[in-house]
C-alpha cells in the first residue's frame, strides 16, 4: 500500500497484518475473514502450553478461555464483560437458548423468519416442540430477499415465548430493522435471540441499546477469528433466572467437585457446557482485537461506501443486484448476477480473486476493512475481461463444488 492510499484511508493500514491480503483479492470475508499474522503466534502458544506444561495447561489459561474470549469480543456488541460465552457453533448456542426456556401452554410459541440461517431454523423446529414449543415462520416479504418487519410485529402474540431472527439476512445482507419487533416483543412478554452473525464485527452493534435477550454470532467471518469460535450473548438479569437443560460440567459452580446434582454457574459460565474447542478459542482472540482497535463505526463507514461502489459498478454493467439499495439497511455483502455466474466464479478464483458464488443471488463480493478500492475495481474489471476473452468456457459443465 502507498502511503497516500493510507493517509486517504488509515483502515488500509491494518492491511499489513493479513498475509493473505498480499497474496490475493481477497473479498470473502463474509464466508471466512482473513487470518491475521499474530494468529499463528496465538496457535504456536497453544502448542506450547500443552508441550511444556501438560494438564497444568487447563488451570493456568484453558479452562476459563470461553469467559476470557468472550470479555474480548463483549465491547464489540455493547455487553458488559462475564456475560458472553464461546460455544462451538451457533447452531449449539440456539439450543442452548432453546433449552432454557419454559415453554407452557399459552406461552410457547417461537416466531421466525423464512429467511434466517437455516441451521437455526432445523435446531429451532426439531428441537422447539420437543420442549412444547410450536415454530411460527413469517414468510419473506415479495422480493424474497428482504422481510417485512410489520409482519413479523403482527406475528408476535400473548403466546409467543421466544422471537428468534437474523440481525441481518445471510443471503441479501438485508439489515432487519429490529427495533420494533424488540418492542412488540417486550410488549408481550416474549424474549428476543438475534442472530447478529452478519453484524457484529462489520457494523455497530449494542445489546443494551437493542435491548435483546440473548445474541448469538460467530468470528469466523467479520471477526477474522477463524471456525470454532461462535459467542451468545445473553442479558444479565435473563441469565439469572433461566438455567439451560442442555448443560454439561463447565457450568457447574464447582465443576472439580464432580457433584452429582447440577448446580448452576453465575454469567456466561451458565451458558457452557462440556470441554470448550481450545484451538479455536486461541485462533478467536487477534481478529476480534484488531477489529476493536479499528474501530466499527469507521469500519461502517467504509462498508456502506465500498458496498455503495459494487452496486454502481454491478449497475454501470447492467447485472441484477440483490442487495439492499438504503445504505441504512444493506450489511457488507453485494450479490449480483452476471451471465455464467458460477463459471465466472470459478474463473475468478483461478485468478485469486476469491469471492464466492450463491445459486439465485450469483457473485457475491464482501468487502471489508483491509480492502482497498482498488481491489473492488479490479474484480470487476477480471470479470469484465473473464466475459469478454469467453474464458468462463474453460469451467463450463464443472458444475459442483464452490467457496
Ligand atoms: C446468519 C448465520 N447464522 C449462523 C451461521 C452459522 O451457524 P453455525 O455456527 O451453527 O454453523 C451462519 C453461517 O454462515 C450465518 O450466516
Amino acid at each position: 500500500m502507498t502511503a497516500t492510499a493510507v493517509s486517504a484511508d488509515p483502515l488500509l493500514a491494518f492491511r499489513a497484518q493479513f498475509p493473505i491480503l498480499a497474496r490475493s483479492t481477497y473479498l470473502v470475508s463474509n464466508s471466512l475473514g482473513a487470518m491475521p499474522e499474530a494468529t499463528r503466534q496465538r496457535l504456536a502458544d497453544y502448542a506450547a502450553l500443552w508441550d511444556e506444561i501438560g494438564v497444568k495447561a487447563w488451570a493456568k489459561a484453558w479452562w476459563a478461555m470461553p469467559v476470557r474470549v468472550g470479555d474480548g469480543i463483549a465491547p464489540l456488541m455493547g455487553a458488559p464483560a462475564g456475560s458472553v460465552a464461546m460455544i462451538p457453533n451457533v447452531s449449539i448456542a440456539q439450543a442452548s437458548i432453546l433449552s432454557a426456556i419454559p415453554f407452557t401452554p399459552g406461552r410457547d410459541e417461537i416466531v421466525m423468519s423464512g429467511l434466517d440461517f437455516p441451521s437455526t431454523r432445523y435446531v429451532t423446529e426439531q428441537l422447539g416442540p420437543r420442549f412444547g414449543a410450536r415454530v411460527t415462520v413469517v414468510p419473506p416479504a415479495a422480493d424474497g430477499l428482504s422481510l417485512d418487519e410489520g409482519r413479523l410485529v403482527e406475528a408476535i402474540t400473548d403466546r409467543t415465548a421466544l422471537v428468534a431472527i437474523s440481525h441481518v439476512l445471510f443471503r441479501s445482507a438485508y439489515v432487519v430493522d429490529v427495533a420494533p419487533v424488540i418492542a412488540r416483543a417486550k410488549q408481550v412478554g416474549a424474549l428476543v435471540a438475534l442472530d447478529a452473525y452478519h453484524s457484529v464485527g462489520v457494523m455497530p452493534v449494542d445489546v443494551t441499546a437493542l435491548g435483546c435477550d440473548f445474541l448469538t454470532g460467530g468470528v469466523l467471518k467479520w471477526l477474522c477469528g477463524g471456525p470454532g469460535g461462535s459467542f451468545l450473548y445473553v442479558a444479565p438479569d435473563v441469565s439469572a433466572r433461566l438455567a439451560p437443560s442442555f448443560t454439561g460440567w463447565q457450568a457447574h459452580t464447582a465443576p472439580f467437585a464432580f457433584a452429582d446434582e447440577m448446580d448452576y454457574a453465575q454469567g456466561a459460565w451458565r451458558w457452557l457446557s462440556g470441554t470448550p474447542p481450545v484451538p479455536a478459542l486461541y485462533a478467536a482472540i487477534e481478529g476480534p482485537r484488531i477489529i476493536a482497535e479499528a474501530g466499527l463505526e469507521a469500519i461502517r463507514a467504509k462498508s456502506v461506501r465500498q458496498t455503495a461502489r459494487l452496486i454502481a459498478l454491478a449497475d454501470a454493467r447492467g447485472y441484477r443486484v440483490h442487495a439492499p439499495r438504503d445504505d441504512a439497511r444493506r450489511g457488507g455483502t453485494v450479490a449480483f448476477d452476471v451471465p455464467h455466474g458460477y463459471e465466472v466464479a470459478q474463473a475468478l478464483l483461478a485468478r485469486d480473486v476469491v469471492i464466492d458464488y450463491r445459486e439465485g443471488a450469483g457473485i457475491r463480493v464482501a468487502p471489508h476493512f483491509y480492502t482497498s478500492d482498488e481491489e473492488l475495481e479490479r474484480a470487476v474489471a477480471a470479470i469484465d475481461e473473464i466475459l469478454a476473452t469467453g474464458e468462463w468456457r474453460r469451467f463450463a459443465g464443472r458444475r459442483g463444488t464452490v467457496t
